[in-house]
């Protein structure tokens, strides 16, 4: 794998809370797999990230294990990027610390993402859920990376990054770029219910990339529809909206047109769609299924990407936390 040279830098990461979905898979990882012939590319399980909402202690390694296996069928290449584990980083955590010297805490307590955990688990609003968005920052800024593919509910927490950079270039001198999201045509999927996006953490919202060909069938059974016969254009919200969202990203043009066609006719058959997409979800997933199978068997393999690739990084750690710790006068000039 080539990382020298002046390729720019890309960072992405997934937090380890399960198995992923097909809204991690469109949003992220298709970005991801976009990105990583061109440019000097890492990718991460986030597992400090993890620990910012209450997580189950004896699960945490298998969940990490998990993302990693799953971004990897996904098409993750060992010859083209690095993938790490965050908390095998502790450079990321050190400049973690200096990000939080230059950030105001009111600009943290405002974000949407801030305001949505704390609603969420009101029980648990720790220090570490305020610094998440710094910790976020850090884990994009210690490789300098300018491209971040990531969907759009990510957006607020680019926006602090992109402010943090500013910030320490102001203070301290420039040294760090203006990370920019990378966008897929699926940066928003949206939820089975209706309502929202896809989310891990809400029940009936999701198909996971582990998901057989039947079980994508009952998750898409239980997804709302009206009557099918009012006719006129496909809806902009709601269940039927959102199933033709996933018809746009699954399937071919002629089978969306084909639908959208009987929609506005008045004449749709909902379990026809619904057949004919869970097909094509499956179709695209299958093939993942099989690598993973195949990265299940052969351990090693995993386990060899992932030293090299935090060994590679934190090189490139030590060398921006040395630039930092000598711009913010901890250490002497040469
Ligand atoms: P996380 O673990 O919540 O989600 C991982 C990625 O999946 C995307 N995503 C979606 N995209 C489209 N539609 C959806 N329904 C959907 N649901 C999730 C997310 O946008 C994300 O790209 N804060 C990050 C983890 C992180 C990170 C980073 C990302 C930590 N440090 C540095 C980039 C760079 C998060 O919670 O992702």
């Amino acid at each position: 794998m080539n990382t020298k040279g002046d390729r720019k830098k890309v960072f992405s990461g997934i937090r380890a809370t399960g198995r992923l979905h097909i809204g991690n898979y469109y949003g992220a990882i298709k970005g991801m797999i976009a990105l990583q012939d061109e440019y000097d590319c890492t990718f991460g399980v986030m597992d400090l990230h993890t620990l910012t909402t209450p997580y189950d202690r004896g699960s945490l390694q298998g969940q990490i294990r998990d993302v990693v296996l799953d971004m990897m069928a996904a098409g993750l290449d060992p010859k083209k990027c690095r993938l790490i584990i965050q908390s095998h980083i502790p450079e990321v955590v050190e400049l973690s610390y200096y990000f939080a010297t230059v950030y105001q805490l009111a600009r943290i307590e405002d974000l949407p993402t801030f305001k949505e955990k704390k609603a969420q688990y009101p029980e648990h609003i720790t220090v570490a859920l305020l610094y998440y968005p710094i910790l976020m920052a850090a884990d994009i800024l210690l490789s300098k990376a300018e491209l971040v593919p990531v969907g759009i509910d990510q957006e607020p927490h680019l926006e602090a990054a992109r402010e943090i950079a500013r910030k320490f270039n102001v203070t301290y001198g420039d040294m760090f770029p203006e990370p920019q999201r990378f966008a897929t045509k699926g940066e928003l999927v949206p939820s089975l219910t209706g309502e929202g996006k896809m989310s891990k953490t809400k029940e009936g919202s999701f198909i996971t990339l582990a998901d057989s060909l039947d079980v994508i069938r009952e998750r898409l059974a239980k997804a709302p529809t009206d009557s099918g016969a009012k006719g006129g254009s496909v809806p902009k919200k709601g269940g039927v909206a959102n199933l033709f969202v996933l018809l746009r990203l699954f399937s071919s043009a002629e089978t969306v047109k084909s639908y959208t066609s009987v929609y506005e006719q008045g004449v749709i058959k909902y379990a026809e769609l619904k057949h004919q997409l869970s097909h094509d979800i499956f179709k695209e997933l299958e093939p993942l299924q099989k690598r993973r199978q195949y990265l299940m068997e052969h351990p090693h393999e995993v386990d060899e990407f992932l030293a090299s690739s935090e060994t590679s990084y934190r090189e490139d750690g030590r060398a921006t936390i040395a630039e930092v710790r000598e711009k913010m006068g901890l250490s002497s000039h040469e």
